[in-house]
């Protein structure tokens, strides 16, 4: 049958593989990283993976990559993104030509919204939030996926929540949820927590408080540690309220999150939760929508790209 291949470019990783038709997994490859500071060996790394996972399967027609950042729909142009170096890049263009295999470039976090929307937890009124290095958004609406004019809509991560006290985005803006609500974010507030605390267990993991990362705040807080339990407090109720703000504007029936930081799960979800209701307009007086963990986990970004080039390509257009 047809296949397609996926990939995720990230702030710190590429994932990747390769779907069917329905978009079940035929193979997943571990995660690269995505040599944030050069644009050079990034596409080295896409393109050694496509031929690899090309040589092992035959029946691929197509090629999808989601990409960190603001990327020009159906052109496939990356203009430009926070946490990676790539700047105007034509990534469909090079790789189309490169492999000669029709390919589709679209936003990570709209590839991911897709694939949840397909293949995971699904409504005709969605939206979808990527929390990782960076906090990314996708949104489907009558049961499609709502791009804007140029493909750059749903920067949740700059939507601003705190102009006045928030901290520096890699974007330039001061106040934007990304560096409130992000892995790195964690990684900071726990940093603070482990060296307020020496002999707490943030503080007893990482070795040293300056290495605290998100990765740590996760693990301290599945462990049950207060301490780390309030950072996630802390980051979910930033995002609590961008997901409010969400809602007040699009009236989707389900919000999903995903991404690396959400696979800590009820520890981060009950924060948005609860911050969510607390401040959407009108609580009392709407049906609130139900906020999931992605089913897809971190591997949407992927398999939603895959999708989306075995749509364009089954449509002629890509
Ligand atoms: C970027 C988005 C991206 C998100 C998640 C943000 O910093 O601006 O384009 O979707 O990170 O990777
Ligand atoms: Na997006
Ligand atoms: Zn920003």
């Amino acid at each position: 049958g047809r296949l397609s291949i996926g990939l995720d470019v990230g702030g710190t990783k590429i994932a990747a593989g390769v779907v069917d038709a329905d978009g079940e997994v035929v193979e997943r490859v571990p995660p690269l990283p995505s040599s944030a500071t050069d644009q050079a060996a990034m596409l080295r790394t896409l393109s050694a993976v496509v031929e690899e996972l090309r040589t092992r399967h035959p029946g691929v027609v197509a090629i999808g990559v989601g990409a960190a950042g603001l990327v020009h729909w159906p052109e496939g142009r990356i203009r430009t993104a926070p946490n990676n170096t790539y700047r105007d890049l034509p990534l469909r263009h090079v790789l189309q030509d490169s492999t000669g295999l029709p390919t589709v470039v679209d936003n990570d976090a709209n590839a991911a919204c897709w694939a949840e929307y397909r293949k995971g937890h699904s409504a005709s009124y969605m939206a979808f939030i990527t929390v990782g290095t960076g906090v990314g958004g996708g949104v489907v609406l009558a049961d499609r996926l709502f791009r804007g004019r140029t493909g750059i809509a749903m920067e949740i991560g700059h939507m601003i929540v705190d102009p006045h006290g928030g901290e520096r985005c890699g974007c330039g803006n001061t106040g934007c949820l990304e560096p409130l609500a992000s892995g790195p974010a964690l990684g900071r507030y726990g940093s603070a927590a482990a060296a307020a605390e020496p002999g707490g267990m943030l503080a007893t993991l990482a070795g040293d408080p300056a290495k605290v990362t998100g990765e740590t705040v996760s693990a301290a807080a599945l462990a049950g540690d207060p301490g780390a339990l309030a950072q996630l407090e802390r980051l979910g109720g930033w995002l609590g309220i961008g997901v409010a703000t969400l809602v007040n504007l699009f009236d989707v029936e389900l919000v999903v999150v995903g991404g690396g930081v959400a696979e800590v799960g009820d520890p981060l979800l009950a924060p948005i939760r609860s911050h969510f209701a607390r401040f959407v307009t009108a609580a009392g007086h709407r049906e609130l929508p139900d906020i999931r963990p992605a089913r897809l986990g971190p591997e949407a970004g992927w398999i939603g790209a895959a999708l989306l080039a075995l749509d364009q390509e089954e449509a002629g257009t890509a």
